[in-house]
């Protein structure tokens, strides 16, 4: 089908696994090409019966270090949101919808600068966040940016529009079976990403707000 990679992680995912063997198993996918620079899998990390779960883009530099989602400048901004929202973090499942650091390295020196993952690296990962959602089956889902909203409803999603609305989420097909139809579907809230309010200037206090807004949105859905 023209748009489909050719290599999915579709074939790395175990069936019927539980949290743990799914994490053991990513570490070894070669689903896409993006394992070949970074250092490891970051697999989403929480507790299988949470009831939200908060989907970012991929790892950045200190996540790919340290093997864990969200433990960076971005991870210090998202938890003090969720705290202003309240909700608690160690009650959520925090993944990202690309399992593995995107990035290229600066001109001179050795830094490692984020790159947005294609269409294509979003779509071959994306059995892994399938396998996690019909795992967990949480009642809210928080897109943290474009590339989260559009792992979800697909590339023509747009954030600007649509943010902050709570959404019924899409049939989220497994693309190896085709049997997800059956599970009960989240409602999605799409919000920016918390790295956003790190980029913003002198609007930081409003794109923060913006993001603590979108969390309590989610947080009422949680009742
Ligand atoms: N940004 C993300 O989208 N995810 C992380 O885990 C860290 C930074
Ligand atoms: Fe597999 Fe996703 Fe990593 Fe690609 S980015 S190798 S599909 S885990």
């Amino acid at each position: 089908m023209a748009g489909t990679p050719t290599r999915t992680a579709a074939e790395y995912v175990p069936r019927d696994a539980d949290l743990a063997t799914l994490k053991k198993a990513a570490a070894e996918c070669r689903g896409c090409d993006l394992y070949r620079d970074a250092t490891q899998t970051v697999f989403g990390e929480g507790r299988q019966r949470a009831r939200v779960l908060l989907l970012g883009e991929q790892p950045g530099d200190q996540e790919d270090r340290q093997g864990q989602p969200f433990v960076g400048p971005a991870g210090r901004i998202l938890d003090r949101a969720l705290e202003d929202a309240g909700i608690d973090r160690t009650l959520a499942y925090v993944t990202n919808a690309v399992k593995h650091f995107k990035f290229t390295r600066a001109e001179r020196g050795k830094r490692r600068l984020h790159k947005t993952p294609s269409r294509f690296e979003i779509l071959a990962c994306r059995p892994w966040l399938v396998a996690e959602l019909r795992l967990l089956e949480p009642e809210v889902l928080v897109c943290l940016g474009a590339t989260a909203a559009k792992a979800i409803f697909g590339p023509s999603f747009k954030i600007t529009e649509q943010r902050g609305v709570p959404l019924p989420a899409p049939r989220l097909d497994d693309v190896a079976d085709g049997t997800g139809t059956d599970h009960p579907r989240p409602t999605v809230v799409a919000s920016i990403h918390p790295s956003a309010v790190l980029r913003a200037k002198e609007d930081r206090d409003a794109v923060y707000d913006g993001l603590v807004a979108d969390l309590k949105t989610a947080a009422q859905r949680l009742g």
